[in-house]
């Protein structure tokens, strides 16, 4: 790794990183979530702290513990938002790493749902946007990152929720190729910022944390 750790490029950073998945309760007993496992959000975490920053990470549910670096953790996409939303004046980079569960069940059922008929249908509520909130009330000293995850159209997508969300940069995620996406240690992704698009080979989960900081710490002296 050819960053020079001993100058500590992010000292005196804020940095907010929310990591893994959310999860929406069905019943007392049951919920949807996804398959994030929160390697990316905690290897940008690590990172983030290697390089000097001071870092807090907002997790969902996951099996990883970092020990030296402060956790809020959170379970429903509800909780993440506040717990962001709330933190977010206070730091200069965001990394929106997450999978936050778009939707949440529309009523919670009371008791646990029994196997009554053959179908089971449940409304669902769309959840608000985390990082499009984060992007509307920007401050003039940060620099926020998403995430995008797709399996078709993946630059084109990943442009519009740069836009749409006011960030100043989207990773982009393709979960088509080996090596990338959900549990893997690896991801293939594109860097798209307002000045274009960079692709970058594969790589570790635990590098990439470190291109990902180094290339905000760029956007950020322009
Ligand atoms: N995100 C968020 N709040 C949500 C949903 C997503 O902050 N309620 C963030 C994710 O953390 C990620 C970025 O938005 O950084 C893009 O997430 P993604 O799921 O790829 O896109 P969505 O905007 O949710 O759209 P869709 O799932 O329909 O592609
Ligand atoms: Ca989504």
């Amino acid at each position: 790794m050819d960053y020079a750790l001993s100058n500590h490029p992010l000292s005196g950073k804020k940095v907010l990183v929310s990591a893994g998945p959310t999860q929406e309760s069905l019943d007392p007993v049951r919920f949807i979530s996804n398959h994030s496992t929160g390697k990316m959000g905690y290897a940008i975490a690590r990172a983030a702290f290697l390089l000097g920053a001071q870092v807090k990470i907002v997790s969902g549910p996951v099996n990883i513990n970092l020990p030296l670096i402060e956790v809020e953790h959170v379970t429903t996409a509800h909780e993440m938002y506040d717990a962001l939303v709330t933190l977010a004046p206070f730091y200069d980079y965001i990394i929106m790493s997450a999978a936050v569960g778009d939707y949440r069940a529309e009523h919670i059922a009371e008791n646990k749902i029994k196997k009554h008929s053959d179908t089971l249908s449940v409304t669902f509520k769309k959840n608000r946007d985390i990082l499009q909130a984060l992007g509307e009330n920007k401050k003039d000293h940060q620099v926020i990152c998403g995430f995008a995850m797709e399996t078709e159209n993946l630059l084109e997508n990943a442009q519009k929720k740069l836009i749409n969300k006011n960030a100043d940069m989207i990773v982009a995620n393709s979960l088509t190729e080996q090596g990338a996406g959900f549990g893997t240690d690896t991801n293939i992704v594109t860097f798209i910022t307002r000045e274009g698009n960079e692709s970058l080979k594969k790589s570790s989960k635990e590098e990439l944390g470190f291109k990902i900081l180094m290339k905000l710490k760029e956007i950020e002296e322009k």
